[in-house]
């Protein structure tokens, strides 16, 4: 795709992040939150408004570009083929609810398969992570650079440790200097951009949660891979980690030792 042509789509995206700073707080005043499979499966109105909020400007701005989001059915999408965004107008709706704070909203666009625009706004603290094909990665304008080589040892790591099995936690914590989960896969991945975590693991996240991740990973030399080290699906997902190259293997070793980290 021409630099002249992905700007232009660049333009009109942060343009329309930008009336998101006026439609949240409204949204989060008037917050209605109702349950989905279980008691801890939230959606709120704050999800759902600002999916249908970017549905409408995709229709208006680029009619021929689909939607493939968390709140809606995505059946009728071939998300490879294309121009398709893969949109979670929510990433951490339980920090929303409970804590308002520590959420964001998590654009990738995808060109016949291909990440070539990726968006992480971290709405409550006024950050907007960007990734742009060949152009490198930034946080509200100021370039990103390569985090530096850390050793797991030395490093923070990320999980959520209900579904981690305890001989495998135990390893981690031997083996790392510390855990902390902010409880959202985007922002938890983009400590990992900004070298303060040394690995994010999401055993189960899907394509919303993990599409923007691409594109800082492949511009900023992280890795992000399955946990059998293989290529990941974007329209699929599946566990995944993103990790400083320092990182990667150690990580992997331990998840898979034994009788691998699933809890049972
Ligand atoms: C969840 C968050 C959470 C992760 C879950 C996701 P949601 O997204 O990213 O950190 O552990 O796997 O489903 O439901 O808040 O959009
Ligand atoms: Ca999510
Ligand atoms: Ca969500």
């Amino acid at each position: 795709m021409e630099r002249t042509q992905l700007m232009q789509i660049d333009d009109a995206v942060n343009a329309w992040l930008e009336t998101l700073d006026e439609i949240i707080p409204k949204l989060i005043n008037d917050m209605v939150t109702t349950t989905k499979q279980n008691r801890f499966d939230l959606v709120t109105n704050v999800d759902k408004t600002i999916q249908q909020h970017f549905e409408r400007f995709l229709n208006q701005h680029f009619p021929s570009h689909q939607l493939f989001a968390e709140e809606k059915l995505n059946n009728d999408i071939n998300a490879k083929q294309g121009h398709v965004w893969i949109m979670d107008p929510i990433d951490g709706t339980t920090n929303l609810v409970k804590q308002q704070e520590d959420y964001c909203i998590i654009l990738g666009y995808f060109v016949n398969g291909e990440p070539v625009l990726s968006y992480i706004y971290d709405y409550p603290h006024g950050q907007l992570y960007k990734a742009i094909k060949g152009y490198g990665a930034y946080v509200n304008g100021k370039t990103l650079h390569e985090p530096e080589m850390l050793e797991l040892k030395d490093a923070i790591v990320s999980y959520n440790p209900l579904v981690i099995n305890d001989a495998t936690i135990s390893d981690l914590n031997a083996a790392t200097f510390g855990y902390r989960c902010i409880g959202s896969c985007g922002l938890d991945s983009m400590r990992v951009v900004k070298g303060q975590f040394g690995a994010h693991v999401n055993t189960n996240p899907k394509p919303w949660d993990i599409a923007a991740q691409f594109l800082f990973a492949s511009e900023l030399g992280l890795k992000m891979t399955s946990l059998n080290n293989e290529p990941l699906d974007f329209s699929t997902a599946g566990p995944f980690i993103i990790s400083n190259k320092g990182c990667h293997a150690d990580m992997l070793a331990i998840l898979n030792a034994g009788d691998g980290y699933k809890k049972y």
